[in-house]
């Protein structure tokens, strides 16, 4: 028998949440066909694994990749950490279904100028996906404000009932042509005055495809247990599953909520599939919004169009050289990025901890001086936060990026490693796997990263990309409420 590939002696830890266990495993057509002990097995690559570990490619399950996956297909960013899956559409933006009519609305602006805005409809998105073949898998939601922008002049203001029965059909259309579901971003200024009527009017589509429904919350600050119980609210009026995007506790006034915060989540978990995503940074980062400018915490500057030369400068800098308060100086920046420290370690570190929650890197790929997380969430999850703190096992912070988010998504055949499942696979070190990328030098590859495998095909080996891309788009296969059972 000849396979394509061979990875011998490797350390499998295969994504389930269980501890690992030493094993050949061998890759014939794109998939693992096989795993144990294969002395007698050849194959055209053989790789000896000794020391490293072999673990299912990390799926990041929120991510703005909209439109850099066609743009830049390479996508080392997130290669470059062992991520074979991202999913886009998250935050209520997406790059499909859009028509706009000028420059992308905020925060949909984050995910590229009007150009990069080409798809009126799903399939448009997924066949330039296609035709792109990006080095990773893409999977996609459906944003609420792109729908809204699409049919609403005015964005201030809840949407009309003709309204909503035409962002309801947009919505099924792109159902029926593979979307994950739909998400919102209730807390940016051109969706907060959707109605919580709106949006569980849109969501009683979701329901008859067994789609998710994601939401970045109407509020992370104090009334966040509120901004949770309308989430689950508009799930249970689904009869959808709730993720709730990036879960955290934002604002000074806020620190400390989070033993609060997952007893609403696992409350709700009683009775509803539910679960969350979030970063493991204690810094979040969006477009420049003046509510959120404080002097409480540090801000910091990502870019600029009136002032680009601001890009990874304080606000206090900036506004002190200015003469003027933290607000005016936000006014003259904007349109702008920034960097907010608003959040506290131990929130932080109990909501990654906790079972119901999945790593997503939340990265702003079109940002000159990013958030590190668009290059480090995932290793900074396994060097940092595992092993060097000790905050769960190696196979647990596996788990969270790859089995628990394939069965949430229901990436079929994806996220764990068994025989028959595509090869999308990461091989690292475990005692040097590291994230390089920090506030100051955002944009560096991750260390002890040894090999990244896309349905089969090497595609990034010893901190360089080989060129090979060979993602595919994964539309939505069978009923996502399946994925929340035999779970906690
Ligand atoms: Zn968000
Ligand atoms: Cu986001």
């Amino acid at each position: 028998m000849l396979y394509d590939t061979l990875i011998r002696n490797a350390l499998v830890i295969d994504g389930s949440d269980t501890p690992g266990y030493r094993a050949d495993v061998a890759i014939r057509g794109g998939r693992i066909e096989r795993i144990g002990e294969l002395h007698e097995a050849r194959a055209r690559e053989e790789i000896d694994a000794a020391g490293r570990v072999l673990a299912p490619g990390f799926i990041d399950v929120h991510t703005h990749d909209d439109t850099v996956v066609i743009r830049q297909p390479q996508m080392l960013p997130k290669l470059s950490q062992g991520v074979t899956t991202v999913i886009v559409g998250n935050c209520g933006i997406s790059a499909s279904p859009v028509s706009l009519r000028g420059d992308p609305p905020d925060p949909m602006n984050l995910l590229g100028t009007a150009q990069a805005f080409a798809y009126p409809r799903f399939a448009d998105y997924r066949d330039a996906v296609e035709a792109a073949t990006p080095a990773v898998n893409v999977a996609a939601l459906v944003g609420h404000t792109a729908l809204r922008s699409n049919h609403m002049d005015d964005l201030l203001r809840t949407a009309s009932v003709g309204e909503i029965t035409v962002m309801r059909q947009q919505l099924r259309e792109s159902l029926e042509d593979g979307a994950l579901g739909l998400s919102t971003g209730l807390a940016y200024a051109n969706a907060f005055c959707a109605a919580t009527d709106e949006v569980m009017q849109l969501s009683e589509e979701l329901a008859a495809f067994g789609a998710v429904y994601t939401t970045h919350l109407r509020s992370e600050f104090e009334p966040v247990l509120e901004a949770m119980d309308e989430a689950f609210q508009i799930g249970r009026h689904a009869q959808s599953p709730v993720i709730i995007s990036h879960l955290k506790c934002a604002g000074a006034g806020n620190w400390g909520r989070s033993p609060q915060v997952l007893a609403a989540l696992e409350s709700a978990a009683q009775n509803h599939p539910v679960g969350c995503d979030c970063y493991p940074y204690a810094a979040s980062s969006s477009t420049l919004d003046l509510k959120q400018v404080t002097d409480a915490h540090r801000i910091t500057i990502t870019w600029s169009t009136p002032h680009p030369h601001m890009g990874g400068r304080d606000l206090t800098d900036i506004a002190a050289g200015w003469g003027v308060s933290l607000l005016e100086a936000a006014r003259r920046l904007q349109p702008a990025g920034a960097v907010y420290y608003g959040m506290d370690e131990s929130d932080v570190r109990r909501i990654l901890a906790h079972p119901l929650s999945m790593v997503g890197s939340d990265g702003l790929p079109e940002d000159p001086f990013p958030h590190p997380r668009l290059w480090g969430a995932f290793p900074r999850v396994l060097g940092h936060f595992s092993r060097d703190v000790g905050l769960f096992p190696l196979h647990t912070a596996v788990h969270k990026m790859t089995g628990l988010s394939a069965a949430r998504f229901g990436l079929k055949d994806r996220g764990e490693i068994r025989e028959g499942h595509w090869a999308d696979l990461v091989l690292f070190n475990p005692k040097t796997v590291r994230d390089v990328a920090d506030f100051n030098t955002p944009q560096r590859a991750a260390e002890g990263i040894d090999g990244v495998w896309v349905n089969g095909v090497l595609s990034y080996r010893e901190g360089r990309a080989n060129g090979k891309r060979e993602g595919r788009f994964l539309a939505r296969e069978g009923d996502l409420r399946r994925g929340f059972q035999s779970t906690e």
